[in-house]
């Protein structure tokens, strides 16, 4: 059995799921920290890995850029695939002078404008919510490896170019407390709580809209490579 979207078959998969949203990143991943990692997706080049991680089967796949796409991809790994737990790992815009550079923001909540969950479930509301035991255990990772999280209730936007008029963060963050911008937590999480699964959502954050500073491609990598760490770590608790 496959799916429109992912060519592995029942059992390729384990039941954890690490998802970036750019599939090389994916593929990094799995060639730099995992052992004996199998490629079993290359369907639209959305790739994804099965291998260990200190001798823990984890998976670690591409999302996609969105909530359409990491709606797909997320749906498919929880209801074909028995999945279940994905934690997606990103990155962030930050709303307030209060985050840094690189700093790790663990989601308690995602907010979104998104029609998202109306149009696949019915369900209005504007706020989705991560697994509550996944959380507790991606903070254990990071006190484990003595890195800093921000918890904090993130945005999940549909637009990345706003034009002027509408793109005000401070009310993103002022009226609905939202510390920084990403787009696929709130699609992430519907699917979870629909489906009986559990999500997480842990953030670097890349680029401030306050300041407008901005990570070069080097140090993106490095604090990927921090994130990923927590991630990983997360796996084996
Ligand atoms: N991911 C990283 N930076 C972002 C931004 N400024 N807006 C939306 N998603 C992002």
């Amino acid at each position: 059995m496959s799916t429109p979207h992912n060519a592995a078959q029942p059992g390729d998969i384990a039941k954890t799921v690490l998802m970036p949203g750019d599939p090389l990143r994916a593929k990094y991943i799995a060639e730099t920290y995992l052992e004996n990692p199998v490629k079993f997706n290359t369907v639209r080049n959305m790739f994804g890995y099965t291998g260990t991680y200190k001798g823990h089967k984890v998976s670690v796949m591409g999302s996609g850029m969105g909530m359409p796409s990491i709606g797909i991809y997320s749906y498919e790994l929880y209801k074909f695939y028995d999945v279940e737990n994905i934690i997606r790992i990103g990155s962030a815009g930050a709303y307030t002078d209060t985050l840094e550079l690189y700093d790790l923001v663990l989601a308690e909540s995602a907010w979104s404008e998104s029609t998202f969950a109306l149009a696949q479930a019915g369900k209005s509301g504007d706020i989705q919510y991560p697994s509550d035991s996944l959380n507790d255990v991606l903070e254990n990772a990071a006190q484990k490896l003595n890195k800093h999280l921000t918890k904090a209730r993130i945005h999940s936007s549909d637009v990345f170019y706003h034009e002027d008029n509408v793109d005000d963060h401070n009310d993103f963050y002022q009226k609905h407390g939202c510390v920084c911008v990403e787009m696929e937590s709130f699609a992430l999480f519907h699917n979870a709580s629909i489906l009986g699964k559990k999500a997480a959502c842990l953030l670097t954050i890349s680029d401030s809209l306050v300041t407008h500073a901005g990570a070069s491609a080097e140090e993106r990598q490095t604090s990927f490579n921090n994130m990923m760490e927590v991630a990983l770590e997360a796996t084996i608790q």
